[in-house]
């Protein structure tokens, strides 16, 4: 498949992976994947529709306050914040990766909104104001290695978000009874840029609950092609791991859960086969 024939963004089996062809052929920079928001966003950022529209049925359907103040921890480019300030909504963030701070803010001020994205760790942060909802779509969560930071971060979310207010965390549990996804792949074209992204599990150590994964994207352009190369790790979460996490949280309650279908009509039950879910917290 040449890259023109690329639909907009591809995810899985039929994205066109052509990693194994081309690694070698490919100059490589190694690093932070997360200091290139710009291509980041590209592969992303395409995906807000689905998303967006849940968020907004979630504040609707399961808020007991009006949603109107809304915080992305671990916002990265913000790609859904400034949608959502164009929707109307109060929105800030927090990253702890300054370039992805400054692309967000960047993004928010050229669509005449504050720069409202802070730098900070989501373990520990205070907000100058409540919010009455906040989310973290996919897996970012998981980002926090240990209990205790990840208790960390539910506490604090618990002081920032106002009773009766939401927090819809999204995230791939570890299932116990089916094998667990090891591959995931997405691709997206903007213009002449054309962007090919690999995430794959390097190890799972189950009993320190550490997911070690290899990421690269693929740059392509009309005048060169590249590779950017790093790792990225996930905490571990078992659909008991994560309600127990939750159940230890005096903020929270579980509202509904969700898979990555994003149809608010259509509640699923967690199971121990269960790897795409949407838990919809709300503040007690
Ligand atoms: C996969 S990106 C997700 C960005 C955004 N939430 C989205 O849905 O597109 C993960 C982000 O988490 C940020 N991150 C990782 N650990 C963090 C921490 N402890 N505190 C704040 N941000 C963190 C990274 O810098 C990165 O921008």
């Amino acid at each position: 498949m040449s890259l023109r024939e690329w639909p907009e963004r591809t995810r899985g089996a039929s994205a066109p992976i052509q990693n194994e062809t081309t690694a070698f052929m490919l100059p490589t920079i190694a690093g932070d994947i997360y200091d290139y928001p710009a291509y980041y966003d590209l592969v992303y950022g395409s995906d807000w529709w689905a998303e967006f529209h849940f968020l907004l049925d979630c504040f609707e359907k399961h808020g007991q306050r009006k949603i109107q103040r809304v915080f992305e921890p671990a916002c990265g480019t913000g790609r859904l914040l400034y949608r959502l300030a164009k929707e109307g909504y109060k929105v800030s963030g927090l990253d702890r990766n300054p370039r992805m701070v400054a692309y967000c803010n960047r993004r928010l001020e050229r669509h005449g909104f504050p720069p409202s994205c802070i730098e900070g760790d989501m373990s520990d942060f205070r907000l100058s104001r409540p919010v009455d909802a906040a989310f973290n779509m996919i897996n970012s969560f998981r980002h926090l290695a240990t209990g205790r930071e990840a208790q960390g971060h539910l506490d604090c979310l618990g002081q920032c978000v106002s009773r009766g207010g939401l927090y819809v965390l999204g995230l791939h549990l570890t299932p116990t009874t089916v094998e667990p996804s090891e591959r995931e792949s997405w691709s997206a074209r903007r213009g002449h840029l054309a962007v090919v992204t690999d995430l794959w599990v390097k190890d799972r150590d189950l009993h320190k609950r550490q997911e070690r994964c290899g990421m690269t994207y693929d740059i392509y352009t009309p005048t060169q092609a590249f590779r950017l190369e790093g790792e990225v790790s996930f905490r571990t979460y078992t659909a008991a791991q994560l309600k127990r996490l939750v159940a230890a949280s005096p903020a929270w309650e579980i509202a509904a859960v969700y898979d990555f279908g994003y149809d608010v009509e259509a509640p699923i039950e967690v199971t121990p086969a269960t790897e795409d879910a949407v838990f919809v917290l709300r503040r007690k």
